[in-house]
Parts: C-alpha cells; sequence; structure tokens
C-alpha cells in the first residue's frame, strides 16, 4: 500500500515524477471543463481534526477534478467532540469505503499511526501533522519554484539543483518548513533557515541546510525567500520576541526586498499575518506568489492522489482523450 507521510519518502525520481504530472494536471485547469474521469468511483475522505483552509478545499477541488467522490469531516461538529477516538473515527470511515484518506492532525505522528494500523485500508496522505511534517505543501512550494526560476515547459523532468532557498521565521513550529528542507534538498537546492534562535528546533544541526540569525546578509544571495507564518497558537510567549522586534529584525518589507536579486521570488505558504512576518506592500507584489501557491497547490494534489489511487495508465495523455 502506497502512502505520502513525509517528504523524506520521496526519491528525487519520485518527486520530479508528481512536479511533472502536477504540470500535465495544471493544464486541466486551463479547459473548458475542468475534469478528467480517472478516479470515477473512488472515494477521497478529507479527515480534518486541525483547521484549514487552503490544504482541505485544494485536496477537495483536486479529487473532484480527478471525479471522485469526496467526503469530508472535520473534527468540529463531529463525535469526536464527544470523546470517539482516532481508531473509531477511523473505522468508521472506512465502512464507509475510503479509497483515500487526506489527514490532518494536531498530534505529529497521526498520519503515520493511521497508515500502519490496519484500521483503514486506503492510501494515507499526510495533510499536516502537528510541528512534524506537510509534504504536499512542500510539493507545491517546490513546483511553484520550479515553475517561476525554471520555467512551465523548460521546467519538466528537471529538480531544482543549485537553487538557493531561504525559509525564515518561526521554524521551531513549522512542519512546512522541515517538509520543504527534506524536499528541497532531495532536488538539489541548497537550503538556509532564518530565525530567532528561541525559534530554531533542538537538533536542526541534523538537517540538511545551514542555519543564519542575519535577514539581511541572506536575501542578496536568496532565489526564492519563503516566509513562515509565526504560530501565536503553538507559542509560549516566553520563547517568542515582541512583534514588533520580531517584524524589525524578521519581517519581509519592501526595503529589505529589494536587497534580493530581481529574479528572485517572495514565498509564504499561508495563512499570513500582514504586518508581523509580511508587510502588505510585499504580501500583494507581483513579486509573491502567495496566490500562485494556493493554484498549484490544487494540481500538486490531483498528481499525489491520481499517483497513489489511479496511477497504472497516464493521466492526462489517456484520460484527455476521455475528458467530459
Ligand atoms: N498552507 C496551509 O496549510 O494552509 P491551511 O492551514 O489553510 O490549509
Amino acid at each position: 500500500k502506497r502512502h505520502l507521510i513525509s517528504a523524506a519518502d520521496l526519491t528525487r525520481d519520485d518527486a520530479v515524477l508528481i512536479l511533472d504530472t502536477a504540470e500535465e494536471m495544471a493544464r486541466v485547469a486551463d479547459r473548458p471543463i475542468k475534469k478528467l474521469p480517472t478516479l470515477r468511483g473512488r472515494t477521497v475522505v478529507n479527515l480534518f481534526f486541525e483547521d484549514s483552509t487552503r490544504t482541505r478545499i485544494s485536496f477537495e477541488a483536486a479529487a473532484k477534478r480527478l471525479s471522485a467522490d469526496v467526503i469530508n469531516f472535520s473534527a468540529k461538529g463531529s463525535s469526536v467532540s464527544k470523546g470517539e477516538s482516532l481508531k473509531d473515527t477511523a473505522l468508521t470511515l472506512e465502512a464507509m469505503g475510503a479509497d483515500a484518506v487526506v489527514i490532518r492532525h494536531h498530534a505529529s505522528g497521526a498520519p503515520y499511526r493511521l497508515a500502519n494500523s490496519g484500521w483503514i485500508d486506503g492510501a494515507v496522505v499526510n495533510a499536516g501533522d502537528g510541528t512534524h511534517e506537510h509534504p504536499t505543501q512542500a510539493l507545491l512550494d517546490a513546483f511553484t519554484v520550479r515553475r517561476r526560476l525554471v520555467g512551465r515547459d523548460a521546467g519538466l523532468g528537471r529538480d531544482l539543483e543549485g537553487r538557493r532557498i531561504t525559509v525564515v521565521g518561526d521554524i521551531l513550529h513549522s512542519r512546512v518548513a522541515r517538509s520543504n528542507v527534506l524536499l528541497l534538498n532531495t532536488l538539489g537546492a541548497h537550503v538556509t533557515l532564518v530565525a530567532p534562535p528561541t525559534l530554531v528546533p533542538v537538533g536542526v544541526e541534523n538537517w540538511p541546510c545551514e542555519v543564519s540569525y542575519d535577514l539581511d546578509a541572506v536575501l542578496p544571495k536568496s532565489d526564492a525567500v519563503m516566509m513562515l507564518r509565526v504560530q501565536s497558537e503553538r507559542m509560549n510567549a516566553a520563547f517568542f520576541p515582541t512583534e514588533r522586534e520580531y517584524s524589525r529584525r524578521y519581517g519581509l518589507d519592501g526595503d529589505r526586498m529589494a536587497r534580493m536579486p530581481e529574479h528572485a521570488v517572495v514565498m509564504h505558504p499561508g495563512p499570513m499575518n500582514r504586518g508581523m512576518e509580511i508587510t502588505a506592500e510585499v504580501a500583494d507584489s507581483d513579486r509573491c506568489t502567495v496566490v500562485e501557491q494556493v493554484a498549484n497547490g490544487v494540481s500538486i494534489r490531483m498528481a499525489v492522489l491520481y499517483l497513489l489511487l489511479g496511477g497504472a495508465e497516464p493521466a492526462v495523455t489517456t484520460a484527455s482523450a476521455r475528458t467530459e
């Protein structure tokens, strides 16, 4: 059984295949009817124990564009609030015939537990677990960087060898940062993390990246700068610099953006704290890919669902002949 739990599960060839498949999927969005019949008769369950806007909606859009049936489960308003366990929730979904379960959970390791429990038969996709990983976010980020820096068609089959990606902010609580470091490294990019010392995780010296505390020094050497949301809800106030101090030292404003090379892009996984890690001027500028990342997220999630559930036959070349 194939699952997607961690960016570390992907080889360079796996990752490039997903990015290339996502490029094919993106072409579906350019058609008058944005749908393929590839996963007709399959059921995808979105199992969300934590809030989400982008990930939940884009997995739903991705599954629907592949003609799968979609069941959306949100812990809020479900029997989880009466104390029902992950196991019993999973068994309930299994009884409804889930072919894939997309899970977001506040506990790091919950998707791994689900995939290895025997409670469900379907493929498990990690949509963000605690402070651990968010592999489809890393894939859509890599897809966005490849498109912007290499090109849509020129990028096919290519990795990110030699590109310099800087990830800035609350690394400590960021599953996005961890998955990005792993995946970008697999794709040959050079990653630098920039953060206040209190927001750098223990053991970061074992991650395949560099760490810096000087954003202004790193910006001129970056091809892409990924700003992270400050996750106040996971934060112990004692560890955190004041909002003013944080944005002064680690926030990206227009003056700082001007230090970046002309070709370099600004990224953010969303949701953004405008005025904290990124100013409105930067967030709304042409160099910021935040909205593009959301659109790319649908293509990446179509590729992941297709490769996990349908993958034996070509996605678009065959299916396009049967497009509804
Ligand atoms: N980037 C991201 O995971 O956003 P959501 O929390 O809105 O899904």
